[in-house]
């Protein structure tokens, strides 16, 4: 008998400006194990699911503030969030220029999204 593994429902904003008129949500059912991040769910859509899911990944130690996406509606590191349960992801306030990945300000503007105070 083979053992069930836990699954969650990660809800995805997609847009493509280049062909979406509005943004829409895409729903994935992804694997799931105390601890999860946000990151880690999207690297197994990406990698699993849907190659064409466009997020941003760098450090992945919350060090370069650069993966911030809305996880339930609060601007998040993707990289150090952990996941409790479903959720919806869409991009912080922003330009978007595909998905979850937005535009950066040149540096020195105030980004356009609300601050982000660290979980300890
Ligand atoms: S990837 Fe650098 S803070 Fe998340």
């Amino acid at each position: 008998m083979s053992e069930a593994i836990e699954t969650i429902k990660i809800k995805v904003q997609r847009f493509d400006p280049a062909v979406d008129k509005e943004p829409n949500y895409q729903e994935y059912t992804v694997p799931y194990a105390k601890g999860t991040t946000v990151m880690s769910a999207l690297r197994y859509i990406y990698e699993n699911l849907d190659h064409s899911l466009a997020y941003y990944a760098s450090c992945r130690i919350g060090k370069c503030a650069g993966c911030h996406v809305r996880v339930n509606g609060n601007t998040k590191l993707a990289c150090t969030t952990i996941i409790e349960g479903n959720v919806t992801i869409e991009p912080k306030k922003g330009k978007v220029i595909r998905d979850l990945v937005v535009e950066t300000p040149p540096r020195g503007e105030k980004e356009g999204h609300e601050e982000v105070v660290p979980e300890v």
